[in-house]
């Protein structure tokens, strides 16, 4: 049963064997528990529900027993674990490791204080593992941008060798393990690993034959050393000390604070009141550390702003130039200017307008392909045309730009790098990793910022300049979404069949003063690999290129989530305040879906 160390040909399965001290396993007896799907990214439940017996447990084992079963040796490279600090964070990561150990995990790769921003676990993933010892996975304990702490929620959610989120041939493996499981593996004799103390702590069994190693490594390193070789620092820095420009970052007590003060304090030089809330804790601050305009008020109002991104009178206070937010694990953006909201749609299209400043692109001939989510506005679309970039439009959720970023590397197909990819759900990135990256995000619009200011002594553009500019050039896809938060699932998913069933009749229906050319519900492709995913979202697309889309979410914690994505394309009014550009169709989208008849509200709880 037992293989010694040096001759290890598959994974080692310690069940049984003797001599091991503490690297004794145990099987200990379970059951399946309800309800361990993993949704858009990851499993996401109440702390309190993951602190119950074997609740964490199981879905580890499941996790485990998947990956082994996808013909990873899980005995040959490293593990990598860290999360955004949320509660339970810490003795999440003592039990992974114990579990670990008893599947036959050999080395461990932790973030210091068990903190890893998503980001960061994709770049530690990607570049330390070549150097090092090729890691095949991680374990990430975050449930994102939803709230922390003992009453609120906790997630775990694995990645694999190519830094991306587990596609979902290995999410339904692990929850298809999670309903037939019976047991589980663990070493219990295991002590508490100090995880604050960067180093190594070795782990021995009692006949001296077999050893585990678990590293504790910088939980920045990585992540900033690539985003030093992505952006131009010296020009960003050289913008920030203008003396009429100032920023401010706030992280939400989430995990982007030490990454975030890294950067911008330590390496650009900047005052520390440029980073705010910019300590992780455990309930991130009570607040909601979701970077939007509801939910970052602090920020908000800082820079001018009410929740529904209109000025409001700061008192002749000076109002920073730019802003941005963070989420709770650090790969969710929000970019703002002086008293001005730059929606996700638009920062993703501006972006990839300007991709030539950033050097990671123009270093390898300039990008070549974009990509977005289905409910992700047409804007980037625009440019992808003007530029001659490949677009895709893909469901919601990060793990399917992962293959489109991959196709040669892994599929040996064409090759539509360099990429860059985004959401309306405040996400952004590229394929310097295989995750959405906040700080880059940040880092991308300052050096477009820097690119449009290279002489201090004019007056500074600003990220307002920038966008109505953009605008003028390409229209603007005036955009809003409607959250419907916390509703009942059954009567949210009648809401839907109906829309579904209905899709036919509503081809070519005239509702109020838009024509329905197409109602469908969106099927997705893979053009790497084929696969194909159903049932993505209700679109409503009209004979004047605006669109109506609903879904349901696939990240809410308790109950459903039902969205509504309202789009409207004007090449020419591009001045209008979106919410009274919106408001005929938003009208036509209550009444299409007939939310009031199904779940008796027409009031969100979010708008975005
Ligand atoms: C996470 C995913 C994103 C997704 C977002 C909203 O942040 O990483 O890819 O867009 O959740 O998903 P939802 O299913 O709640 O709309
Ligand atoms: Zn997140």
């Amino acid at each position: 049963k037992y293989v010694p160390e040096g001759e290890v040909t598959g994974d080692l399965d310690l069940t049984g064997a003797t001599g091991l001290g503490p690297l004794k396993t145990t099987v200990v007896k379970t059951a399946p528990i309800e309800g361990q799907k993993p949704g858009t990214s990851g499993l996401r439940k109440k702390t309190k529900e993951f602190m119950g017996e074997h609740y964490l447990n199981n879905f580890v084992q499941a996790a485990f027993d998947a990956i082994k079963a996808s013909g990873t040796n899980v005995s040959e490279g490293s593990l990598l674990i860290g999360g955004d600090g949320r509660y339970f964070n810490d003795i999440a990561i003592q039990t992974i490791i114990k579990m670990g150990i008893a599947n036959g995990v050999k080395r461990f790769w932790v973030g210091q204080d068990g903190l890893l921003s998503t980001p960061a676990v994709s770049a530690i993933i990607r570049e330390r593992g070549p150097v090092w010892q090729k890691c095949f996975g991680a374990f990430i304990l975050t449930a994102s941008h939803n709230p922390g702490g003992p009453e609120e929620d906790f997630g775990i959610k694995y990645n694999c060798e190519n830094g991306g989120p587990a596609p979902e041939k290995v999410t339904n493996a692990i929850f298809a393990n999670t309903c037939t499981i019976s047991s589980y593996k663990i070493c219990n004799d295991i002590p508490t690993i100090d995880i604050a103390t960067a180093g190594f702590t070795t782990l021995k069994s009692d006949d001296g034959s077999m050893e585990i190693n678990v590293e504790v490594i910088s939980s920045t390193g990585s992540h900033i050393n690539l985003l030093k070789t992505t952006f131009d620092f010296p020009a960003i820095k050289a913008l920030l000390d203008r003396p009429d420009f100032t920023m401010v970052y706030d992280c939400m007590h989430g995990v982007n604070g030490p990454y975030a003060k890294k950067v911008v304090i330590d390496i650009l030089g900047q005052p520390a009141e440029s980073c705010m809330n910019a300590d992780p804790k455990d309930d991130f601050g009570g607040g909601h550390a979701d970077p939007n305009l509801t939910y970052a008020k602090e920020l908000v109002a800082i820079m001018g702003l009410d929740k529904k991104g209109t000025k409001i009178d700061v008192g002749g206070k000076k109002i920073p130039s730019f802003g941005a937010a963070a989420d709770g694990d650090g790969d969710r953006n929000m970019i703002l200017g002086s008293q001005f909201f730059v929606s996700p749609s638009d920062s993703l299209a501006v972006i990839a307008a300007y991709a030539d400043v950033i050097p990671f692109f123009r270093s390898q001939g300039g990008l070549k392909g974009v990509a977005r989510s289905m409910p992700t506005s047409g804007a980037v679309d625009l440019v992808a045309k003007d530029l001659n970039f490949d677009l895709f439009e893909t469901p919601t959720g990060w793990k399917y730009f992962g293959n489109l970023m991959d196709s040669k590397a892994i599929y040996g197909g064409t090759d539509y790098t360099p990429f860059i990819c985004g959401e309306e759900s405040f996400g952004t990135g590229s394929d310097h990793v295989r995750e959405k990256d906040g700080i880059w995000a940040v880092l991308a619009w300052l050096s477009i910022l820097a690119s449009a200011n290279p002489d201090a002594s004019k007056p500074l553009v600003t990220v307002q300049d920038i966008v109505e500019k953009h605008w003028a050039k390409y229209g603007r896809n005036y955009y809003s979404r409607w959250d419907f938060e916390g509703m009942d699932k059954a009567k949210a998913t009648s809401m839907m069949d109906k829309m579904r069933a209905d899709t036919e009749t509503n081809t070519g229906r005239t509702v109020g003063k838009y024509t329905i050319a197409k109602a469908d519900d969106f099927t997705y492709v893979d053009p790497v690999d084929g696969s194909v995913a159903t049932k993505q979202g209700i679109r409503f697309l009209m004979v004047d290129g605006s669109r109506v889309i609903f879904r349901l979410s696939g990240t809410a914690g308790s109950g459903a989530t039902v969205r509504m994505y309202i789009e409207q394309y004007e090449p020419k009014d591009i001045n209008k305040v979106a919410s009274e550009a919106l408001a005929g169709l938003i009208r036509v989208a209550l009444d299409l879906c007939d939310i009031k008849g199904f779940l008796g509200t027409e009031e969100p709880t979010v708008i975005t």
